[in-house]
């Protein structure tokens, strides 16, 4: 059996994939495969989700894909990937159930990448380095078509209990920060699904695009974001930027560059359990994605608000954007009004009842294991 944790991102939004570090955690909420090796090369996926079902595919040296957008060919990037790697995936059958909400920004997809490449590795019978697989499979997932950056399969494959993780890239790095007791963090659900294979995908890609524009245009391409922020300060660079950057593209640039600052401020929050802190830049995060970034959508901009007036002291949109979940920092004592506040202030008025996959808090869980 292969568990695959979540991710939420606690902040560090559309920053991976410029090389720059992020904050997210692995989540106790899990994709399960249960996993039986195969002697003939194919794969097998079965799944009673109503958001999967099956496939099979034979594994060979170039797989074709399935439709753009069709939730299999995240099992074929993992493969393909290995392949490309130079490894030796063995097929197998996998039936898999989850609790892992999906199109919503908490990478169920990515889980699923993660969770098929343990299957074909070994039969499954061993967790690798997991490290250097969540490089190659960050690469992989692109086969599927948006052009991700590696924080997922990191978070998912290093994530560990009581714990969030600075990830950074280049080389791919993971430093651990102990979430402090009395800090809680709560996803709730903006009703408006992300699917990565559709529209939220090429919106994606286009930011990803304008992030590597700015660069250029900046003629900094060769140094890259990350030489870029260690050398000057947020405000010189974007002064400088304001003078050669168009409005777009300016705003793109001036998310990364300020995100980035907040990350550290966040880790630094986080290591001397400054909750108040750590919520002021979720904020700060969200109103950079929503008005520089333009990944946040009026629902989720009025859960954030709301989440804030039911006394959180942070709230952010997490993931991609432009739809699925925001994450919120809510003292522990106070969680269980928090909850109940967002359910009739969020939830009634809209004509929902709240389940697991809706509003639910969500702790630091260990990384993706091959179990028994
Ligand atoms: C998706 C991608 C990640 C990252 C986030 C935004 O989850 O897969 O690499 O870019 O969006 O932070």
């Amino acid at each position: 059996m292969i568990r695959a944790p979540g991710r939420v991102n606690l902040i560090g939004e559309h920053i991976d994939y410029a090389g720059l570090p992020v904050l997210p955690m692995a989540i106790d909420r899990t994709l399960t495969l249960h996993v039986r090796p195969r002697t003939d090369g194919r794969v097998c996926i079965t799944s009673d989700l109503p958001s999967l079902g099956e496939r099979e595919f034979e594994i060979v040296r170039t797989i074709p894909p399935y439709p753009y957008g069709d939730w299999g060919n995240y099992a074929k990037a993992a493969m393909q990937g290995l392949i490309d790697a130079g490894l030796e995936p063995v097929g197998f059958d996998a039936r898999v159930t989850s609790n892992l909400p999906s199109a919503a920004g908490l990478s169920s997809s990515s889980a699923l990448v993660v969770g098929t490449a343990l299957a074909a590795l070994a039969g499954g019978c061993d967790t690798p380095d997991p490290l250097p697989l969540a490089s190659l499979l960050a690469k992989a997932e692109h086969y599927a078509g948006a052009r991700g950056g590696g924080m997922d399969q990191a978070a998912i494959l290093a994530g560990r209990a009581g714990h969030a993780l600075r990830i950074a890239f280049d080389p791919l790095q993971v430093r651990y920060v102990r979430i402090p007791s009395g800090w809680s963090f709560v996803v709730a659900h903006s009703l408006v699904t992300a699917e990565k294979g559709g529209a939220a995908r090429d919106t994606y890609n286009a930011r990803r695009t304008a992030v590597e524009r700015a660069l250029d245009e900046l003629g900094a391409s060769a140094a890259g974001y990350p030489k870029l922020v260690a050398d000057g300060s947020a405000e010189e660079l974007i002064a400088r930027a304001a003078g050669i950057l168009g409005p777009e593209l300016l705003g793109r640039f001036r998310h990364v560059i300020t995100e980035a600052a907040r990350v550290e401020r966040a880790e630094a929050a986080m290591r001397s359990d400054d909750a108040a802190a750590f919520g002021r830049l979720m904020c700060e995060s969200h109103e950079s994605l929503r008005t520089d970034f333009e990944v946040s959508t009026e629902a989720l901009d009025a859960l954030v608000e709301t989440a804030m007036t039911a006394g959180a002291l942070g709230a952010r949109v997490t993931g991609a954007g432009l739809g699925g979940f925001i994450i919120a920092l809510v003292p522990s004592r106070e969680h269980a009004e928090f909850l109940e506040r967002l359910e009739s202030s969020f939830y009634h008025p809209r004509g929902t009842r709240v389940d697991g996959s809706v509003l639910f808090t969500v702790q630091a869980a260990d990384g993706a294991r091959v179990l028994a």
